[in-house]
């Protein structure tokens, strides 16, 4: 079965190319974004690596550490990353898996046999530092992913693991959030002093709680 929401996300070894990593110990008590690209040297892979790079500062303000898997070896990664710094104007600045023998894709089900039964998805895995996946994202390899809405993503996974709060359509960081249900007025009223816009006794609007 797939790894769902909640699952330990699987532990590892593996060569990238800034070293052999074990996975849990490289995450530390970071977030983390595990996503596969199909295959080296492809295009749509080459345009989300760089804009990714490009991100960096984004990810690490939000203590989130990003890897990527490809499923070819250590010393077609190194030529790729050059191709990527020259195309897309950044340079890899997180580590790429070398998964030539597979081990990664088919501990996270990133090969699905019926797409392709030689090159990953783009799968991705966010996940929180208790290790559980907290996010799955599942994208043919025709269409790149946006790494903007990732960011969005991680930011309402943050918010809602801290306070009692959802995050509505479209949600973007500094939105009003809605208080979750489980919470009764009652304890809303000292969650949140500065009240709330109630649409529904079921849809109650608040302002985004700091830090
Ligand atoms: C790409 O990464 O560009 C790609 C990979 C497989 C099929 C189509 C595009």
């Amino acid at each position: 079965m797939s790894l769902q929401l909640g699952d330990t996300a699987p532990d590892f070894t593996a060569e990238t190319t800034e070293g052999q990593i074990q996975f849990h110990q490289w995450l530390g008590d970071s977030w983390g974004v595990l996503f596969s690209h199909p295959k080296n040297f492809t295009p749509v892979c080459t345009t989300e690596l760089g804009y990714t790079a490009k991100l960096k500062p984004e990810f690490d303000r939000r203590g989130v550490k990003v890897i990527g898997i490809s499923v070819d070896a250590i010393d077609n990664h190194d030529k790729w990353a050059d191709d990527i710094k020259e195309t897309q104007g950044h340079a890899l600045n997180f580590p790429l898996i070398a998964d030539h023998d597979r081990k990664v894709a088919n501990l996270y089900g990133m090969i699905h046999p019926n797409a392709s039964d030689t090159m990953t998805v783009r799968s991705v895995f966010v996940i929180g530092p208790d290790k559980k996946v907290k996010l799955t994202l599942t994208y043919p390899a025709a269409t790149g992913r946006n790494f903007d809405e990732i960011l969005r993503v991680i930011d309402s996974l943050q918010l809602t693991a801290k306070h009692q709060v959802a995050t509505p359509v479209n949600w973007a960081n500094g939105d009003d959030v809605i208080i979750v249900p489980s919470v009764s007025d009652e304890d809303a009223k000292k969650k949140f002093p500065q009240g709330w816009k109630a649409l529904r006794p079921y849809l109650r609007l608040v302002e985004q709680p700091k830090g």
